[in-house]
């Protein structure tokens, strides 16, 4: 069997080596090889393996011995709360190395073995470094290209969260794992850094009667036994690493994609998803082929800490998108854009973290136009500027954390990482396009794509590349465009572009009208989208402040905002996004009729984005922390540990 498949892009990518030897190269070499798309691809090579040294967030060491296979055999115990079997891992001894590291994190390792399963392999587990957790470090004898590690996880593992029926909403329990950043340690033990690629197989038995997905190929019906085998057999980073069980049903979009959900929810799900298919075309068109199979989406319960996660052949997103209009699901653009930016171009550790979700973001922007016009994607653009000016204004103009590539050693990547990498990162990728054309870029993006596909990439080989086929035939561009300035310094460049929706120039009348004193049911509101609503709960108080002529802000009056409350049934609304934004408003300004919505929403809602504002704003106030505090405590337990360790660091909780 041939193993290595020659890219002809990167074969042309190689021919910019000259110029990245003069300027003093990559700090790594270029990939030259890449895997085949169908079954049984080849591996990376030894430079793609090599990729994760100096990821501060991993104990592994891939450029001494390197995992390139997971064989999981697992079962899942919902009695007590306890995935337990075996990770059986196949290596690559690049150096002849004596030793393997992996990363475990409040995993109870029972027994090593090697290939024959029953020859013990020494081990010791180091002591435990805060959110990195623990390095296995496993003896090895010469020659061993197999490993076997039989655990269990804990039920605090901070990746899996163990839902009652109760809190799922369901007949049935509830499981699901959030891996992205260093979560996949908390499961499985494994070189838990995103400059690693693996394949891997799973056979995971579960109660009869559920069904347990993964990201991977899935089933679409619950087996009678409860047991599943899963394959995924293109190299993914650990991040990716995910599992789904509980009681599910599946709809087809076409036969390509379709959606998971409980089966209250999948009718509504299917409904609202439906542009999935579009979304898909619209991608192919733009980046190249979608390399991974099949497309679905999984649904989770409210409880789900992120918007969305990018899981490979299975997104997870939160059910706050089912808004019953479709006006949500530029998030499943954003995720299904991962499938190029991200899980085949990957971060090479998360101080790269731009890279998969700034170009993630302008990819979401691009496909939305494509299905809904640039009016629509230019109110995205509007919305997303906002949310990079408010995320400086909030960390300081000068703050290295509003840098595209981040130092975050030291810190856990699930808290110092941003909205920053996310627009920033975006607008940067945009003021490159508007510099070099739309055109050219679109064929620059696709060449990237193309040639690292499967590999990581750091910030320092993308800013090269960048220059090599993109910047340098214009002498003087980069400059102009301020590269450096963009990657490397605080705040924004003067020249950052700005963005103009045509929909929000009527919703700013309509603020000004009612800062003026036009009573809000008077107001032109009618056909609005909701992310003209967003824009104007945005902009109301900045638009009060300047009608009042004075400086800094004019609160808004409790009766305005009944006002406008009355008129467009804010407090109520079932739009999540509409619904958060209104509630910090109402929090902000004491809007007290708002209250039990706004606490009916922190108990059923476990969306970080969501709850952090909400929480940060509520103990800002003496009263305001007493009512965080107490509603905490009732809602801690049904959040996920992403979101418990948010909020326990705004409430200071101790427990
Ligand atoms: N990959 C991220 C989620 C993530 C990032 C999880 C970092 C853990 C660590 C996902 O693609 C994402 O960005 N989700 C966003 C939605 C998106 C539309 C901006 C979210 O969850 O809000
Ligand atoms: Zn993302």
């Amino acid at each position: 069997m041939k193993l290595l498949d020659y890219s002809p892009l990167a074969l042309l990518w190689l021919g910019c080596l000259p110029w990245l030897l003069a300027c003093g190269g990559p700090p790594r070499p270029a990939p030259t090889v890449r895997p085949r798309e169908t079954a049984a691809p080849g591996r990376p090579g030894p430079a793609a393996g090599a990729a994760s040294a100096g990821d501060p967030h991993s104990f592994a060491r891939p450029n001494e011995v390197v995992v390139e296979h997971v064989q999981l055999n697992l079962s899942v115990d919902f009695t007590h709360r306890r995935i337990a079997g075996r990770a059986g891992l196949r290596l690559r001894n690049l150096t002849g190395a004596d030793r393997l590291y992996l990363d475990t994190r409040d995993l109870d390792i029972q027994r090593v073995t090697l290939a024959d399963g029953s020859t013990d392999a020494p081990f010791t587990l180091g002591e435990a470094v805060p959110n990195l957790g623990r390095p296995l470090e496993i003896r090895l004898p010469p020659g061993a290209q197999w490993v076997n590690v039989d655990y269990a996880t804990r039920p605090e593992a901070a990746a899996l969260q163990w839902l009652t029926p109760e809190q799922a909403g369901s007949p049935s329990p509830f499981l699901f794992t959030q891996s992205e950043a260093i979560l996949a340690r908390t499961w499985v033990p494994c070189q838990d850094s995103p400059g690693v690629r693996i394949t891997y197989e799973a056979t995971v038995a579960v109660p009869p009667g559920l069904l347990a997905l993964m990201s991977a190929e899935n089933p679409q019906a619950a087996s009678p036994d409860g047991v599943y085998r899963f394959a995924m057999r293109q190299p993914i980073p650990s991040y990716l690493l995910a599992l789904a069980v509980g009681d599910l049903s599946f709809r087809a979009f076409d036969r390509r994609s379709g959606v998971y959900a409980l089966p209250a929810v999948v009718e509504r799900a299917a409904r609202e998803l439906a542009d999935t298919p579009r979304m898909i075309d619209a991608a192919v068109r733009l980046y190249g082929p979608y390399k991974w199979g099949r497309y679905d989406l999984l649904v989770l319960p409210a409880s789900y800490p992120y918007g969305g996660m990018e899981n490979p052949r299975l997104t997870f997103v939160t059910p706050t998108i089912l808004a019953g209009d479709r006006s949500l699901v530029s998030l499943v653009a954003h995720e299904l854009a991962h499938s190029w930016s991200g899980n085949l171009v990957t971060n090479a550790t998360w101080n790269d973290f731009w890279l998969n979700e700034g170009f993630t973001v302008y990819f979401e922007w691009r496909i939305m136009e494509a299905l809904n016009g640039k009016e629509y994607a230019d109110m995205l653009r509007v919305l997303g500027r906002h949310d990079l000016e408010d995320a400086i204004r909030e960390r300081g103009e000068d703050s290295p954390d509003t840098h595209l590539f981040l130092n975050l050693a030291g810190r856990d990547p699930d808290e110092a990482t941003s909205e920053i990498a996310y627009q920033k990162g975006a607008l940067f990728l945009t003021a490159v396009e508007q510099a070099v054309g739309r055109e050219r870029f679109d064929r620059f993006l696709r060449g990237y794509f193309d040639s690292f596909a499967f590999h990581s990439m750091d910030t320092a080989r993308f800013l090269a590349y960048l220059h090599a086929n993109l910047l340098d035939a214009a002498p003087g561009l980069a400059a102009r465009i301020g590269v450096e300035q963009w990657v490397f310094a605080p705040g924004l460049p003067a020249g950052a572009p700005r963005f103009q929706a045509g929909a929000f120039a009527r919703v700013d009348q309509a603020l000004a009208a009612f800062a003026r004193g036009t009573p809000a049911g008077q107001l032109a509101t009618a056909g609005w989208s909701t992310q003209q609503w967003l824009h104007f709960l945005h902009d109301l108080p900045a638009s009060l402040a300047g009608a009042s002529g004075e400086p800094g802000q004019r609160p808004p009056e409790l009766n305005e905002l009944a006002d406008l409350d009355g008129a467009f049934r804010f407090t109520s609304s079932g739009n999540a996004e509409i619904l958060a934004a209104w509630l910090q408003l109402a929090i902000q300004y004491r809007y007290e009729p708002a209250y039990p919505a706004l606490e009916s929403f922190l108990t059923t809602v476990g969306r970080r984005k969501f709850l952090k504002p909400l929480y940060g704003e509520l103990v800002k106030t003496p009263d305001g922390t007493e009512m965080a505090l107490r509603i905490y405590a009732r809602a801690r337990p049904t959040y996920h540990s992403v979101s418990q360790a948010a909020i326990d660091k705004i409430l200071d909780w101790r427990g």
